[in-house]
């Protein structure tokens, strides 16, 4: 069927705005009425796993980072994330006992599915968390999850991303589930507190004024910094790289502790420094992280909830303030924020959001 706009000025608005429904869509999916995690097929046995190798591109490789932090915590399963296009020709070993998950809004990535391919020889578990269930990658798995996205045409991913996190989020419950590594009542918690993302994703997206407003300023940026530790580590590499793709401004993720490492040396009084960072156990660091950056005249924009907003506003630019969130899911939520920063930052460029240069949707070809 023909997609259309559906009155936004852009897809990637349109698919901004419709990620409350797209989740409940993706929750609802994998759950039964009580609760219980319901997976397609034969199901899934984590307790046969001793190692979960995670391959991608682009976006959804982001995903899968997020992804690690929740398997090893959440489940206490030790996993790799590797980018498809390093992964392939590096000859991993694939032990015994390994399941290898391939993240792919298209289904159709080149590299991915290689890489896909050279884990089926070596006979691992082939898992897929894939937009397209029809596609190469959920036909060439063992078990394909869909996310139920619905189609995604801008370029720059949005919903894709958040429901592949979701989608990774509960297979991460489950996986605590299975190998016994949370009790019953921390469970239910968890899964609780992710049946609430989509009514908080609704809430962020009120803040696509404020982002507009920030964004006349980061649009005259040349380069931009963003920061995240832990589970927003990810997050802002996703922020810098929705931001490059779409407004051609040089962005960089880094980890906030490794600022000193090397990073602190581009800051500047032009240099704005996005920090992702919900009032979690490493709140504290980020904010230390944080004030190196504005001793040295950084220009800070922080996106945190009310509790951040009010310990750490003393000397920051902008803030961009959340709901409050479970800290584990976070990332799903600080995900909107991004999307609208690189989106009204693109559009006070006048760059061309939906489709950008250079860029294509789908890479099928190496
Ligand atoms: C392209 C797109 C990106 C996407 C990446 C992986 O580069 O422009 O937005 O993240 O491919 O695509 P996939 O379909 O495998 O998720």
């Amino acid at each position: 069927a023909q997609v259309d706009k559906a009155g936004h000025r852009h897809f990637m608005a349109k698919e901004i705005a419709e990620q409350p429904s797209r989740l409940t869509t993706a929750l609802n999916h994998y759950l039964a009425e009580d609760g219980t995690f319901r997976l397609p097929g034969q199901g899934l046995d984590f307790r046969a796993m001793d190692r979960l190798t995670m391959v991608a591109c682009g976006t959804a490789s982001y995903a899968c980072l997020v992804a690690k932090y929740w398997f090893e915590q959440i489940a206490g399963l030790p996993v790799d994330v590797d980018v498809a296009s390093e992964f392939r020709y590096r000859e991993p070993p694939i032990p015994p006992r390994t399941a290898a998950l391939f993240v792919s809004q298209s289904g159709e990535t080149a590299d991915t599915l290689a890489a896909l391919r050279y884990c089926r020889d070596k006979a691992a578990t082939i898992l897929s968390v894939v937009n397209v269930a029809e596609s190469s990658i959920a036909r060439e798995s063992d078990l394909a999850l869909p996310i139920l996205a619905g189609p995604e045409i801008g370029v720059a991913s949005t919903k894709a991303f958040s429901c592949q996190l979701v989608v990774l989020a509960l297979l991460a419950l489950e996986a605590g589930r299975q190998r016994g590594h949370m009790d019953e009542a921390t469970h239910a918690e968890r899964l609780a507190a992710l049946r609430s993302i989509p009514g908080l994703v609704n809430h962020a997206l009120g803040l696509s004024e404020a982002s507009d407003r920030v964004a006349a300023k980061l649009a005259e940026a040349r380069d931009i910094l963003f920061l995240g530790r832990g589970r927003m580590y990810p997050l802002a590499l996703e922020g810098a790289l929705k931001l490059k793709e779409i407004s051609y401004i040089h962005a960089e993720a880094y980890a906030s502790g490794e600022l000193k490492h090397g990073p602190i040396a581009l800051v500047d009084k032009s240099v704005p420094v996005i920090v992702m960072a919900p009032h979690d156990e490493l709140f504290d660091k980020t904010v230390s992280n944080m004030q190196e950056v504005m001793a040295r005249g950084g220009q800070v924009l922080l996106v945190t909830d009310r509790e951040g907003a009010n310990v750490a506003a003393h000397g920051v630019w902008e803030m961009l303030v959340l709901p409050d969130v479970a800290a584990l899911w976070a990332p799903i939520l600080y995900a909107v924020p991004a999307q609208l920063l690189a989106y009204h930052t693109a559009i006070a460029k006048g760059t061309d959001v939906d489709q950008p240069r250079n860029l294509a949707k789908s890479v099928t070809v190496e």
